[in-house]
């Protein structure tokens, strides 16, 4: 068993919902809260260096230039929504997503095309999905926006590829990065990336309610503010400073007192992971994928999510024969009676292990399913 995920009678598939902590992280909450118990604010300072250090750790998994061009956000629709509201849109101009998005990533646009009379073009994808997206951009298009990884079928986008394509058209690059920060490396210049967005609660392995919000130099000025408050400041904790100029950095993106005890969890979260390193991180996970494919396949299921653009995701779904009567719904209520954590998404089962399973972890999983289908 991995010490840092000590599970007692499950089975955790479900990192593309609401991941578990590290032990790391669990105690780093713990020593903050009694820390608070005895001491009360005494050690703010040192708070203020573990915001400091939790920020580079975010700018090595997002692959930013500097920890100043990553802010702390609630969650992956705050950002979103500073985007969709900061940009200064012109009537007439188009944003481009895929269809079917996570709600997130689709609500947002549509808001701000009401307010500001744009058009939303939501375009179907298929075999080359980067190709379809910039199919429909054209002249009127300010910006594209899509999860770099699909919350439901796992499909990973080329971002490196559709975002070099999109900065030479001149649109401008949105992702929605929640389901592949934690789980892949980013290059978020790399990918030519204007804004990138994850919450923390999956595949960072940290608490809900802390996210990232990466913004890249360039494009931050062009972002309006629409939140405002003393820790935005350019001058922040100067309170008798008469200026009101925003911080030249991301952190103009985070109005008021900072949610301390989300990043003090989230510093122990990252810090696992970039111990471990992303390409490791990232080298099991696929591991985990392929082991999971060959057994559901070879137990008659259909997998749904697209093998050659894997990320953590592994849709899939029990042939009828498998099913024998009974319904999908059954299955993974079944399946959560045993301990085996998912979801259902995009019409099958979703399992979305990560680096630390054993092998043996998803083989029990997959048991438990056999024993489950009353055609197996
Ligand atoms: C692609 C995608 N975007 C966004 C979210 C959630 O956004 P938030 O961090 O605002 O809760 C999810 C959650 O499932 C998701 O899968």
């Amino acid at each position: 068993m991995n010490s840092e995920f000590p599970h007692d009678d499950i089975i955790h598939l479900n990192h593309a919902a609401v991941g578990p902590w590290p032990r790391r992280t669990v105690e780093a909450v713990e020593a903050f809260a009694r820390e608070n118990l005895h001491r009360g604010s005494r050690g703010y300072g040192r708070w203020l260096e573990t915001i400091a250090a939790t920020r580079e750790l975010a700018r090595q998994l997002i692959g930013a230039p500097a920890a100043e061009d990553v802010a702390f956000v609630k969650n992956t629709s705050e950002a979103l929504s500073m985007v969709a509201f900061g940009l200064p849109w012109k009537a007439g101009q188009n944003i481009v997503i895929p269809a079917g998005e996570f709600p997130s990533n689709r609500v947002v646009w549509h808001a701000a095309a009401e307010r500001f009379n744009l058009e939303v073009r939501e375009v179907t994808v298929g075999e080359e999905p980067e190709l379809d997206l910039l199919r429909a951009c054209d002249g009127d298009t300010a910006l594209l926006s899509t999860s770099a990884v699909r919350y439901d079928t796992g499909l990973r986008l080329d971002v490196q590829f559709l975002g070099n394509e999109l900065h030479k058209r001149g649109v401008l690059f949105c992702v929605d990065a929640i389901q592949h920060l934690g789980a892949l490396p980013f290059d978020a210049p790399g990918c030519q990336a204007d804004f990138v967005m994850a919450d923390a609660h999956k595949w960072m392995l940290a608490p809900e309610g802390i996210g990232l919000f990466y913004v890249d130099p360039q494009a931050r000025d062009r972002l309006t503010l629409n939140e405002y408050g003393w820790h935005m400041l350019e001058h922040a904790g100067d309170f008798d400073n008469p200026s009101l100029a925003p911080s030249p950095t991301a952190r103009r993106f985070e109005p008021g007192s900072p949610n301390m005890l989300g990043i003090h969890a989230l510093h122990g979260s990252l810090s696992l992971l970039l111990e471990t390193g992303m390409d490791r991180v990232d080298e099991e996970i696929r591991e985990h994928w392929l082991h999971l494919e060959d057994r559901l396949r070879s137990l008659g299921c259909e997998i749904l999510s697209p093998r050659q653009r894997r990320a953590g995701i592994l849709t899939f779904r029990p042939s009828p024969d498998l099913l024998d009567g009974i319904s999908l719904e059954e299955v993974y209520k079944r399946l959560q009676e045993a301990g085996v954590l998912c979801a259902m998404r995009g019409g099958g089962i979703r399992f979305s292990p990560h680096f630390y399973h054993a092998t043996a972890d998803l083989d029990r999983a997959v048991e438990h399913l056999s024993e489950i289908l009353p055609g197996a």
